[in-house]
């Protein structure tokens, strides 16, 4: 494993434990259950939904032959038929329902600002709820693969993506996860048709940690959700803090989907710590720093985070006033790649893009470079895989960022502090931070 790419404000070197305590164990997850061959065996086959026996692959060299010339009718159908299909699992509903329609939103932008082809192919988006259940992940996701997707574009809860990686890990079905942090993805169970635009757990809370140590805290409580993203978050916090020297006062887990906090304040309250960590996202998060807030305890004990100001400004109002976030993003990054991108996607939807829209416009812009570097012809998965491997994020409104060998962004982490309804710039703390990927065979 190498972490010599940790950079910047970084210098000792971070492992990440085995998979850490408390909630549905990532093994058992990915083991247990209906099998990927019984949910892929359903239903019509991928094969049989390509056009009457002429290949994807034949239909767009004809195509290609053609090109030019006006396409007389048989020659229309096929190149309909040449439609690239791509399958997107998000949540409708739930406390994080507004992540999958920022994504879609930020991903459509991208698609859209290239002509909305990839790669010279219409797009078909064959859409599905995740009802963010990760029980109904595998079904979901075989039926995305029985219905001719040959990218599947999701999820947002890393319980649903480990129920996807039981169905599409070892296959050719290529993946491109746009929020879903769950360390397996992108360690022990990785691999060439994997990829991650967004962040892994342990990434995104690592700096956090590291920041809060050299800002000369010693005890911190931790607080967040029992399962994989929350016990996964808190784990990164924690190596990061105690690499400089910090302590865990108490790790406090709630259960998904809380909403309701006002028992765990109580116990807050009591803490001996200097400071509280958490992360909960979407409405959760409103709820958590509503109810820290009206606790009174911001004064006595600071509170910070990961995600917890992620497009939820407006309903936290001066509850979230002057909260100090860490995140591979803040709302006026000074590049104007980022300003450019705030203004279209104000202009094409009449609301301000946070983590999430960024996230879903570098999956959107992935998909063109590399639908446009194989000239449509996604059916050669090891070119379209070499071809995704090679995108450079150097337009990002997050900064520019690469895959690391294990396909998970290697990205700058910031401070941020909220004001006046905006995650604002502060500081980097971390340069081309690389998760660990323990585990992984491709590094
Ligand atoms: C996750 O489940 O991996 C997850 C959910 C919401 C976030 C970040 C990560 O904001």
């Amino acid at each position: 494993m190498n972490y010599d790419s940790l950079k910047g404000s970084v210098s000792s070197k971070p492992v990440r434990q085995a998979f850490s305590s408390g909630g549905v164990s990532r093994q058992a997850f990915l083991s247990g259950g209906v099998s990927r061959q019984a949910f892929l065996s359903g239903g019509v086959s991928r094969q049989a939904f390509l056009s009457g026996g002429v290949s994807r692959r034949r239909i767009l060299k004809t195509g290609a032959a053609f090109a030019g010339a006006a396409l007389a009718a048989p020659y229309v159908r096929r190149a309909e038929a040449a439609r690239l299909k791509v399958g997107v699992l998000l949540p409708n509903s739930g406390v994080l329902a507004f992540l999958g329609t920022k994504i879609t939103q930020g991903m459509e932008l991208a698609i859209n600002q290239s002509g909305g082809l990839l790669g010279g192919r219409e797009v078909e988006w064959i859409r599905l709820d995740s009802e963010t259940d990760p029980a109904k992940a595998p079904e979901r996701t075989a039926r995305l693969v029985r219905r001719g997707c040959d990218i599947v574009v999701g999820p947002v809860h890393s319980g649903v993506l480990l129920g996807m990686l039981r169905v599409l890990g070892g296959t050719n079905t290529t993946l491109l996860i746009p929020n879903a942090g769950a360390g397996a993805a992108t360690g022990e169970h990785c691999g060439e048709n994997i990829f991650r635009t967004s962040f892994s757990n342990w990434q995104a809370a690592w700096p956090m940690g590291r920041f809060l140590a050299q800002r000369g805290l010693r005890r911190v409580t931790t607080m967040s959700w029992n399962y994989a993203a929350g016990t996964e978050s808190v784990q990164g916090f924690t190596e990061g803090f105690a690499s400089l020297g910090g302590e865990i006062s108490e790790g406090i887990l709630a259960p998904y989907p809380a909403a309701d906090f006002h028992s765990y304040m109580t116990k807050l309250a009591a803490s001996d710590a200097e400071a509280i960590y958490a992360f909960f996202s979407g409405a959760s998060a409103v709820q958590f720093v509503k109810q820290y807030h009206e606790a009174g305890l911001r004064d006595r004990l600071p509170l910070y985070g990961v995600f917890l100001t992620e497009g939820t400004l407006e309903a936290q109002g001066v509850a979230a006033e002057g909260l100090e976030t860490t995140m591979h993003y803040a709302d006026d990054l000074p590049f104007e790649a980022n300003r450019a991108f705030r203004s279209a996607y104000r202009e094409a939807y009449g609301v301000d893009p946070d983590v999430f829209s960024v996230q879903g416009y570098d999956t959107g812009a992935l998909l063109v470079h590399a639908a446009q570097a194989v000239g449509g012809d996604t059916d050669d998965k090891p070119a379209f895989h070499a071809a995704l491997r090679s995108f450079r994020g150097v337009s990002s409104p997050r900064g520019a960022w690469h895959f690391s060998r294990a396909q998970n962004p290697v990205q700058d982490f910031y401070l941020r502090r909220a004001a006046g309804g905006q995650n604002r710039y502060i500081e980097t703390i971390a340069q081309d931070v690389t998760d660990p990927a323990q585990g992984c065979t491709l590094v």
